[in-house]
């Protein structure tokens, strides 16, 4: 017997409270010393590990002089899907295991079904693996989403060993397994879902891609506070790894790449989630900005940036007279911590008065907008909704706030305007270094936060209608 972190995948001989290696409480779990787990060889391969089929050998491989590389040898298998492809950098990597990992009921088994598809409607034979739900309520969705393509095989099993079976069977150019939470390896003891089942899932499978040049995709479910169910340490098997994020009472459903062995990492793909399954959002400022009010207080867009790709989200807040002893303060996609330091600093660098007001923030859509360079847009919507006035609709800033109440540049400034400047806006607030904007776009300097109310004509907010005299006594008491 061993233990096994959950966290972090570390050994230890005996039960620890603690895991040594990564300091998380009660994370070790014992599990059985069998020779396969113990047996680490094959991880780690990849298209250049892949060699001659069969060869198997470290002699196969010899360096080659940069010029002699052959770049066809990273092509990738486009699936169809456009956010998804733009995501992987172009398609699926032959010889390679990608992890998407998702909360349950995230849309997983849809998109992998639709990439699925369109692997499949390039002639190439693709095997999916259903191991939570039955082949006819899969065959049902396929219909529904058009994903109806004949060269895409269903196996309904929790066996690992007949998903290889069939693999190696059909030459597949893809394998799908939904999920790796559900199969299991019947050479082991411990139970589908367990540490010790999930690696070696993904270990069998990750080199049955490397031996056959097939890619391989594990759907992940992960729990709410993100880790994956099971053992972290699958992040470190596969080649990728994909978060399939929104939330549910949304459509908007964002796509990154956390890991990306072969290609960006933290590239990001927008879909919908509709009645005919998830589309791809080519301009996701036309679905996050739609229904704006554009007359309305608390209301302002922020450019930020998930991956490499600006998205230009819009941020609101509510103030309102608090009725309990304490004021709540709710943030909604936004961070807790930056709407508490924008807070601070308004109320000790501007001097506006918020004790004894429930104050609300969130940012539309089910994005979630953590950024540091939201402070800067967070705070004006916080003053617009205590002085009842609106910004111009045309307005967008980006910036980090420090606590001293200055405004401070972000990463990709650069790209953040120019996305802006496409939607149609037409001012931007934005720290003095900042660069020039694009055409089309007016930058409005600030050097500190109160600089930024005074340009909006927002400096008097500060001591403006909502500022109850009975606030005031209770800020004395
Ligand atoms: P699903 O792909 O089963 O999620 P996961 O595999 O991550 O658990 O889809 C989840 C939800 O998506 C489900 O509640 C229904 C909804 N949905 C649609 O709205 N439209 C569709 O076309 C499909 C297939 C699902
Ligand atoms: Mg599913």
């Amino acid at each position: 017997m061993q233990h096994r972190c959950l966290d972090c995948g570390a050994v230890a001989a005996r039960w620890l409270g603690r895991c040594r290696a990564c300091g998380a409480w009660n994370s070790l779990v014992e599990e059985a010393l069998e020779p396969s787990v113990v047996d680490d060889a094959g991880l780690g391969g990849g298209p250049g590990a892949r060699g001659a089929p069969g060869a198997g050998g470290l002699e196969e491989l010899r360096p080659l002089p940069l010029i002699d590389v052959d770049p066809d040898d990273a092509l990738v298998v486009a699936t169809g899907v456009a956010e998804l492809d733009r995501v992987l950098g172009g398609g699926l990597v032959p010889g390679t295991v990608t992890l998407l990992g998702g909360e349950p009921g995230i849309g997983k088994s849809t998109l992998v079904l639709e990439a699925a598809a369109g692997v499949a409607r390039g002639g190439r034979p693709v095997l999916v693996v259903v191991a939570e739900e039955s082949a006819a309520r899969v065959r049902r969705r396929a219909e529904r989403l058009g994903a109806l393509v004949p060269s895409c095989c269903l196996l309904e099993t929790a066996s690992l060993r007949s998903v290889l079976r069939a693999a190696t069977e059909l030459s597949c150019a893809l394998v799908v397994v939904d999920s790796v939470q559900a199969i299991a390896d019947e050479g082991l003891s411990a139970p589908p879902g367990s540490p010790q089942q999930v690696r070696q899932c993904a270990q069998q499978l990750a080199s049955h891609a490397r031996t056959r040049g097939c890619s391989v995709v594990l759907v992940g479910h992960v729990t709410k506070d993100g880790a994956l169910a099971g053992p972290r340490t699958l992040e470190h098997l596969v080649d990728t790894v994909l978060s399939f994020e929104g939330d549910r009472h949304h459509a908007l459903r964002l796509l990154t790449s956390v890991k990306h062995r072969f290609g960006p990492a933290g590239e990001l793909g927008v879909f919908e989630m509709s009645e005919d399954g998830l589309a791809s959002v080519g301009d996701p400022a036309a679905l996050l900005l739609g229904d704006r009010p554009m007359d309305g207080p608390g209301s302002i867009v922020v450019p930020l940036l998930a991956g490499h790709r600006p998205l230009l989200v819009e941020l609101q807040a509510l103030v309102g007279t608090s009725v309990g002893p304490v004021p709540r303060r709710t943030a909604e996609g936004v961070a807790p911590g930056r709407l508490a330091l924008v807070l601070a600093v308004l109320e000790r660098r501007c001097g506006l008065h918020l004790a004894g007001l429930d104050v609300f923030a969130s940012a539309v859509g089910g994005v979630r907008a953590t950024e540091p360079a939201a402070d800067l847009a967070l705070a004006l919507a916080l003053v617009s909704a205590v002085a009842g006035q609106a910004l111009p609709p045309v307005l967008v800033a980006c910036g980090e706030i420090g606590l001293a109440g200055e405004v401070r540049q972000v990463p990709a400034t650069e790209r953040r305007l120019g996305e802006a400047a496409r939607a149609g806006f037409r001012l931007a607030v934005v720290p003095a270094s900042a660069p020039e904007p694009p055409t089309g776009l007016e930058a409005v300097r600030v050097r500190s936060l109160s600089d930024a109310l005074a340009a909006l004509g927002l400096a008097r907010a500060a001591a403006g209608p909502l500022r109850p005299r009975a606030v005031l006594g209770a800020t004395r008491s």
